[in-house]
C-alpha cells in the first residue's frame, strides 16, 4: 500500500477536494482507495454522508498515534493506496501523517502569498526526507500569474522544479465546487469536462512520482515491505532542490 498525505497550512487550498479527485481517479485505474481524514471539520465526512455510493471509505481518525495503527492494519483490509486529508494549519496529527507518507502533495493557489504559507508544512516535509510536490490550485484559465508561481517556487533549475511542481495545474472551475456539494468526485459528476481531464492527468503525474519514490527506495537497497518507515525515500531533485521559503 501507498499512502499521500496533502497538506498545507494554508486553508482553502484544495487539501479536500483534490483528495477526493485523486481517490476517484486511482479507483477508476485499478486501486482500492481508503481515505484518512484528520480534519475535524469534516469535510471528507459531509461529503460521504451526502453520497450516494460507498467507495471510497471515508475514515476519520484525529489522534496522531491512531494514524500509524490504521496504516499499518489498511493493507490488510486490501486498500492499496491511503490519501490522507489534514487539516490546515500545523498539529501532532498533520506531522504524523507526513512521517508515514510516501508522497506529500502541498496544494496551492498561484499566488506569492499562498506560496509562501506552505513554508511551515514545507519545514516538516522536508525534516521528514519525504518526497513532495507542490499542486498549483484554483488557477485561472490562463495569464502569467500561473507561470510567475510556478517560478516563485525557487531558483532551483528547471528540471528540479519539473519534479516538485506537479502537472498539470488544476484550474478554477465549477464542477470541482458543483461535484462537492452532490457528494461525487468532479468525474462522476462531469466525466467529459476539462476538469475531470485536468484531475486524471494529474493523478497520472502523481502515480509516476510514487514510482520514481519506489524505485529510488529499491535501488538504495531498501524494505520495499515497510517503505513508509524509512527516513530517505526523497528522490535527488527533491533533496537538491531549495524552496528559499
Ligand atoms: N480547482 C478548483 N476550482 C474551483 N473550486 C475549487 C477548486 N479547488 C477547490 N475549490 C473549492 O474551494 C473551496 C476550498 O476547497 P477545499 O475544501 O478542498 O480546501 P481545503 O484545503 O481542504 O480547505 P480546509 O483548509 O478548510 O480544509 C471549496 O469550496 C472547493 O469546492
Ligand atoms: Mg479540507
Amino acid at each position: 500500500m501507498q499512502t499521500i498525505v496533502l497538506a498545507t497550512q494554508k486553508g482553502g487550498s484544495g487539501k479536500s477536494t483534490l483528495a477526493i479527485g485523486l481517490a476517484r481517479a486511482a479507483i477508476q485505474v485499478g486501486h482500492t482507495v481508503r481515505l484518512i481524514e484528520t480534519d475535524t471539520q469534516g469535510t471528507l465526512s459531509n461529503w460521504q454522508n451526502r453520497r450516494p455510493y460507498a467507495d471510497p471509505l471515508v475514515e476519520p481518525i484525529y489522534a496522531a498515534r491512531d494514524i500509524a495503527q490504521r496504516l499499518l492494519t489498511l493493507p490488510r483490509d486490501g486498500a492499496t493506496l491511503t490519501i490522507v486529508d489534514t487539516a490546515s494549519g500545523t498539529s501532532a496529527a498533520t506531522s504524523a501523517a507526513i512521517r508515514l507518507a510516501d508522497l506529500c502533495l502541498i496544494p496551492a493557489r498561484p499566488s506569492i502569498a499562498d506560496i509562501e504559507s506552505a513554508a511551515s508544512t514545507l519545514r516538516v516535509v522536508r525534516a521528514c526526507n519525504k518526497p513532495f510536490a507542490f499542486v498549483l490550485n484554483q488557477a485561472p484559465i490562463r495569464g502569467r500569474r500561473i507561470d510567475d508561481a510556478a517560478t516563485a517556487l525557487g531558483d532551483g533549475s528547471s528540471a528540479d522544479l519539473a519534479g516538485i511542481v506537479a502537472r498539470p495545474f488544476i484550474v478554477m472551475r465549477n464542477d470541482h465546487q458543483d461535484a462537492l456539494n452532490a457528494g461525487l468526485a468532479v468525474s462522476e459528476f462531469a466525466p467529459a469536462s476539462k476538469a475531470t481531464d485536468e484531475i486524471r492527468s494529474l493523478w497520472q503525474w502523481v502515480e509516476a512520482k510514487l514510482c520514481r519514490g519506489l524505485n529510488d527506495h529499491a535501488k538504495s537497497g531498501g524494505e520495499l515491505a515497510d517503505p513508509r518507515y524509512s527516513a530517505g525515500t526523497a528522490s535527488d531533485a527533491d533533496a537538491r532542490w531549495d524552496a528559499c521559503l
